[in-house]
């Protein structure tokens, strides 16, 4: 294995800056010559043809003709929104890659060392730049990670289910899923105001909005209790245990008697690795973890694992109830 192509950053940089400038869509309208494509993005010709030429070299376009560019499939990627979202250094793709300049920080001091490079940690960051959350949020959204699974209940036991709260639901992607399985479910969306803000037109276009209330609060506050089922996706992953402990016992004061369902942050094979989830280590200090890291965490909260298994779309989802 060769420790140069390993740690080369030139080809991951050159992908961030071309999708940045848009030039794949670029092309996909008639744009080909390099000039044109330089005029049409805001750069200068000579970078562009070099970074394009060394991209055409590692397989993503191709050069047909010399300085004329036409797109590959590889480059048909850069076409998707959620390739857009993910890469774009403008938004929440920008910080997911400088980010990485802060993993020599949080591997020295054992903690994120995001703001070393954005001056706050992650979620301050975003609450301070309203134009990145909202990036973050279209990531988390259809746009990003596509539509999710409504089939959140292993156990079974719909008819049992009238009201399900979503902790951290983002702008409300998974809630208005099952509300349009479910016509019978109301729902409540809970997440950080902002994002919240940004559900409400959702639930509208989706036209579940009467059977959605949204409340814009923190987590870590006491959580609308007693519905039946509370909903925690991707949401432990993005924190370290005494957080998400303290989010786990959020949930068990509130869901007496209901039910908590956990999609992600726990991996679905007993050992997650040390590599798992490090891009959670550098933005949040989050981490997948094992199933039986999970159990001992969510009986230290007040709740016991009842039931894992799998969503018809194959992601691991375990569901716990309060001890007592
Ligand atoms: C990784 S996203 C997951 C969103 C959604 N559950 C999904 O799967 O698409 C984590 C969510 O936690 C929210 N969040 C972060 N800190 C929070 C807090 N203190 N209180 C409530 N929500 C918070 C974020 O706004 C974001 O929507």
């Amino acid at each position: 294995m060769d420790i140069w192509a390993l740690s080369d950053l030139c080809t991951p940089w050159c992908v961030h800056v071309v999708a940045t400038l848009r030039i794949a869509d670029h092309i996909a309208t008639g744009i080909t010559q390099i000039d044109d494509l330089a005029a049409a993005s805001g750069s200068g010709s000579d970078s562009l043809h070099r970074v394009m030429r060394h991209l055409v070299g590692k397989g993503v376009f191709e050069e047909p003709a010399p300085g004329r560019f036409a797109l590959n499939q590889p480059a048909h990627r850069l076409l998707d929104s959620a390739t857009r979202l993910g890469l774009d250094l403008g938004g929440i793709g920008g910080r997911m890659a400088y980010a990485w300049g802060s993993l020599l920080g949080a591997v020295q001091t054992g903690a994120p060392a995001y703001h070393e490079v954005f001056h706050r940690p992650f979620w301050e960051d975003l609450q301070a730049h309203p134009d990145l959350a909202a990036s973050f949020d279209a990531l988390m959204g259809p746009a990003g990670h596509g539509i999710p699974d409504p089939e959140v209940l292993v156990a079974g036991g719909w008819e049992s289910v009238r009201t399900v709260v979503d902790v951290g639901g983002g702008m409300g992607s998974l809630l208005v899923e099952i509300l349009r399985a479910r016509p019978e479910v109301r729902g409540t969306l809970v997440d950080l105001p902002p994002t919240v803000a940004r559900s409400v037109e959702i639930f509208q276009v989706a036209g579940v909005a009467e059977r959605v209330t949204a409340v814009g609060q923190s987590f870590f506050d006491p959580l609308p209790a007693g519905a039946d089922l509370y909903l925690l996706k991707n949401v432990l992953g993005d924190w370290p245990d005494r957080e998400a402990m303290a989010i786990l016992r959020r949930c068990a004061e509130a869901a007496r008697p209901g039910r908590i369902t956990v999609l992600g942050g726990v991996s679905p094979d007993e050992d997650c690795g040390p590599s798992s989830s490090l891009l959670m280590m550098v933005l949040v200090g989050g981490r997948d973890r094992s199933q039986a890291e999970f159990r001992e965490l969510s009986r230290a909260a007040g709740l016991e694992v009842q039931a894992a298994g799998r969503q018809p779309s194959g992601r691991l989802v375990i569901e716990c109830r309060p001890t007592s």
